[in-house]
Order: structure tokens, then sequence, then C-alpha cells
């Protein structure tokens, strides 16, 4: 059967499914676009996605008119159409059909695209959608600064990515590092870039030119809940080939591990501890909202994921929040179960997880050994000193 895909409302097999040559999307590439994932038959955090599309389409000025439960509806019936219970899922809108002049007419009429295409179970039970670990390499192509065109909208324009995966051609890399125009990390031409070295997880700020990637929400969040230490700053590349530990994240790899930077191999070449623990707790998070009957509610709360200095919070965690810095008590709650250790311990380097039962019942104990991280369990309640780096919450 020929894949259907869904052009305004309507689904048509693949091979009728064709956009106007006076489309501005294929003209000028006017237009915005998300990448989601569907896990069991529904799309990862479509409240996020549907947030940064309005973002986009905003930046753009592209007035659509279509609510939020309308273009879900749209993603769902196509992938019901198609019987795709796992797949990769690209919702395009663009400004639409006005031949002639480049100055956008004030009445448009968008042109609205559900794509679809199987793809691998994710989850703790599914496949890593990527060949292997990834193998980075810095380009000469800088990324368009926000000032030139808003970092946060996802734009049907990738020219800036294209050119800096053609650099690759002439390298055995597989995703570009792509560096501001101070030199300084952005991201990946499809990624966003986190690294690891004594004192935690690093990951370029937002407010340079990087794109808001909702996975890259979603593993802060996890960190967070973790209570792994985490700095969002600005950082030169030469900080990643020093790194313990380098992972691209975006919607189809999830948690990707580093190879190599510029040539240098990371650690020992495969993924490393603090990355296969986050790549694990994210698959567990798709386990429970996507393969379990789960009420656990995956969506920030808060909604403006542009603004890094807001704090970021999924689950259920009611733990009382740390103040800015020193030393904190933590209450573990809303544990739901003994879970093995994901990594034997002796591997886990900077940071020490255990599983077990605790005087006060079932629960999960994390000893944070970073740099100035200073674990002291107390039955239920551990206290940290946690390091004098900022983090989503501003810890
Ligand atoms: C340039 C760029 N940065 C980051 C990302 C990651 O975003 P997300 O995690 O929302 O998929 C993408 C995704 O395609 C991207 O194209």
């Amino acid at each position: 059967m020929s894949k259907l895909y869904n052009v305004n409302g309507k689904l048509l097999p693949a091979d009728q499914a064709t956009v106007n040559v006076e489309d501005r999307g294929f003209m000028y590439g006017d237009g915005a676009f998300e990448t989601l994932r569907a896990y069991g038959g529904s799309v990862f955090r479509w409240g996020a996605h549907a947030e940064r599309l309005r973002q986009s389409c905003d930046a753009l000025e592209i007035d659509h008119g279509l609510d939020s439960a309308t273009l879900r509806e749209r993603i769902d019936e196509t992938l019901a159409a198609n019987e795709f219970q796992e797949a990769y899922v690209k919702l395009s809108i663009t400004r639409g059909r006005q031949p002639g002049k480049l100055d956008p007419a004030p009445n448009s009429d968008p042109t609205v695209v559900v794509y679809v295409s199987p793809l691998a179970e994710g989850g703790t039970g599914g496949e890593s959608v990527w060949d292997g670990p990834a193998r980075l390499q810095t380009v000469s192509t800088q990324r368009i600064p926000d000032e030139a065109l808003p970092a946060q909208a996802k734009t049907h324009n990738y020219l800036n990515e294209i050119l800096a995966r053609l650099e690759l051609r002439e390298t055995d890399a597989d995703e570009a590092l792509m560096l501001d125009l101070d030199g300084n990390i952005a991201e990946g031409a499809t990624c966003n870039i986190f690294f690891v070295d004594d004192d935690g997880l690093r990951t370029p700020r937002l407010d340079g030119s990087i794109l808001p990637g909702i996975t890259r929400e979603t593993v802060l969040a996890i960190a967070e809940e973790e209570r792994i230490p985490v700095e969002q700053s600005q950082y030169e590349p030469a900080r990643l080939r020093e790194a313990d530990e380098v992972f691209l994240t975006n919607s189809t790899w999830e948690v990707r591990p580093v190879a190599s930077v510029d040539g240098k191999t990371i650690g020992n070449g495969g993924p490393g501890p603090m990355t296969r623990l986050l790549s694990h707790l994210f698959d567990q998070r798709i386990d429970e909202r996507h393969y379990r009957d789960s009420d656990w509610p995956l969506e920030s709360t808060h909604p403006d994921t542009s603004d890094h200095t807001r704090p970021l919070v999924i689950g259920r965690d009611e733990s009382p929040r740390p103040e800015q810095t020193g030393e904190h008590a933590y209450h573990e709650t809303s544990l739901k179960a003994v879970r093995k250790p994901v990594v034997p311990r002796e591997q886990l380097g900077g940071i020490h997880r255990e599983s077990g039962v605790t005087p006060a019942g079932l629960g999960r104990v994390y000893k944070c050994q970073f740099n100035r991280c200073k674990p002291r369990a107390r039955g239920r309640i551990h206290s940290y000193t946690l390091p004098n780096i900022r983090s989503p919450t501003g810890v």
C-alpha cells in the first residue's frame, strides 16, 4: 500500500500529495515545520511542539488559522490511515500559494502538510534509530545569528544546516558541529549538543543561535529531577574535545552518544555512563507515557521554552525546590518502584546511583559525586552541597 500524506486536511497517496509550484514554501522556504516522533500511535510532547510551531509561525507572521487540536487531529488521522504506531512525523505549514512578489500578501491561504514514515519502536524495549555513536566535526559554516533569523523559529529554510552537512563530505564525520559568530559551540546541523565533565552536564544556553530543542528540554528536566548538576552557558569548541562524554539530542535520535569530535575519541568511543543513564531515563519516560497506562504528565509546566532562566519541571516530582546555592534537603517523594541500577555502580564515574529499599519504604537513592557535590544519605532525605553553577533552576 502506498503511504498516505495529509495535504490541507485531505489524505492522499504519496504520489498525489503535491504542493503547487507557486507555493511560497517551495519558492522561498517561507514556512515553518515540526519534526515529531510517534510512539505507540501518539506523538511525543505534542504540547511543546505545538507551542514551538506557534512561535515559528508568529516569527514569520504566518496566520494559518488552525488551532492545536485540529493540527493534532490531522497528525493522528494520518498515522491511523497508514496504520503506523511508531513513526517519524513532519508537520509543515507554509504561507501558501502567492504568485509573483517577495512581499507576503496580507491574506494568505497556508498549505498544511503532514508527512509520516515508519520508525523503530522507542522506550526501553526499542532500538536506536541511529547506526552508531556520532562523529562530530567542526565546520566553517557558522550558525545564522538570532538577530538575522530568530533562532527559535524552525523554518523551511535549512540551507545553513545543509551547507554545514555538505562540508562533511570531505570527512568521515556524520554530524556537523556548528559555531556561532563568536566561535562558541552552537549546535549540530539537526540537533542540540551536551557534554559532561567533572562538574556535571553542560549545554550551550538558549540565548545564542540555537534552536530550543524539545528533546534538549526533556533531557534537562530529567537531569533536574535526578539532581544532576547542569550548567547552560557559552563554551569554546575545545571543551567538547576535552569532555568525558558528549551526546546529541533531537526528536528522532533522542539521546545519541558522540564517539569523536574533530577526530579525537571521546571517552572510549562508546556511550559514557551519564549518556547511558540519561538515555535510559528518557526511554523509561517514553514507556510510562506511551507504552503503559499512566497518568504521568510529560509536559513542561512552562510553555515558554525559550526562557532558560525559569525552572523546567516535568513528572510528578513534588520535592521542595532548592535555593540558589549551599546545602539543601530533598525529600525523595513520588517514587513508584524500585528499579535496577542502569549502569553498574563501579562504571558510573561522576554519578553514583543506587536503587533499593530505604528505611521509610521503597525509594531510589542517588549519590552525586561530581566535584563539590557531597552527598549524605539520611533515609529518605538526602542533602547535597550543590556546585555553584547555573542550571535550569538557577542552581
Ligand atoms: C538545528 C536543530 N537544532 C536542534 C534540533 C533538536 O530539536 P528537537 O529536540 O526539538 O527535535 C533540531 C531538530 O531537528 C534542529 O534541526
